[in-house]
């Protein structure tokens, strides 16, 4: 696995592969490197899942496409899908966590957020080896002192869709497409056909428009943000675009 390998590489290979050539062949020597400052970043993320009726075949989608998605798993999921998630890791996903049972973050002990949120990332730092695995809350929702257990940032969304309604595969579609924004984080649902199928139509569609796809590490890492302990992350537009939203 190599999670930290450059998002300007990431970009590189995803052009090179939209990039109508002779059968679709690369250029002789690999891709050139494709600067990425200008490039319109974004963010695709994943909750719920993993689930390997829908994972697996989005995890095919994905690669197929050389992109890069953030899954945040719920940890009583992980069981008879481990393949699935060394699967993410090592095809250069970021991982994080969404609780044990998908549980909301508010009015929990210090005892029920660790068997929550530190439970979830002891089974993923005994499947993957250790890792800060960023915490995504259930339905957005935290409180303060589960906000200062986080052990790292708390990634929200700034592009829903509710994929979860309607599985209006055109719907779904049309509202990531027509609302998203150069730094914006996609909140949708691996768990679900619909979404496996609006999501790569998704990716199609802003490689077309120019979009780089990156993980939320990257993103942050390509836009200059530190990733703060308790800070709530919803999107990292570019300095020009800020108006202080994160
Ligand atoms: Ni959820």
């Amino acid at each position: 696995m190599d999670r930290k390998r450059s998002a300007a590489l990431i970009c590189a290979a995803v052009l090179a592969a939209a990039l109508p050539g002779p059968a679709g062949t690369r250029p002789a020597g690999g891709p050139a490197e494709v600067e990425l400052e200008g490039r319109p970043l974004v963010a695709l993320t994943f909750d719920d899942g993993p689930r390997e009726a829908t994972t697996g075949p989005l995890l095919d989608g994905l690669a197929l496409r050389e992109v890069p998605a953030t899954f945040f798993l719920v940890g009583s999921r992980i069981g008879g899908n481990e393949d699935l998630v060394r699967r993410m890791a090592a095809e250069g996903h970021q991982i994080g966590v969404h609780t044990f049972d998908h549980v909301a973050l508010k009015g929990l002990s210090r005892r029920d957020f660790d068997l929550q949120v530190g439970k979830t990332r002891a089974v993923l730092a005994d499947l993957l080896g250790e890792g800060e695995f960023w915490l995504r809350p259930p339905y957005g929702l935290i409180d303060q002192a589960a906000a200062g257990w986080a052990g790292g940032p708390l990634i929200l969304w700034s592009v829903d869709p509710e994929d979860w309604k309607d599985h209006d595969v055109d719907r779904i579609v049309a509202a990531v497409v027509e609302h998203v924004s150069d730094g914006d984080i996609i909140l949708m649902h691996d768990i679900f056909a619909s979404s496996e199928e609006a999501a790569l139509r998704v990716v199609d569609a802003l490689l077309a428009k120019g979009y780089c796809f990156v993980t939320v590490e990257q993103l942050m890492e390509q836009r200059g943000a530190a990733p703060e302990a308790g800070a709530r992350c919803r999107a990292f537009p570019p300095a020009k675009d800020r108006g202080g939203n994160f």
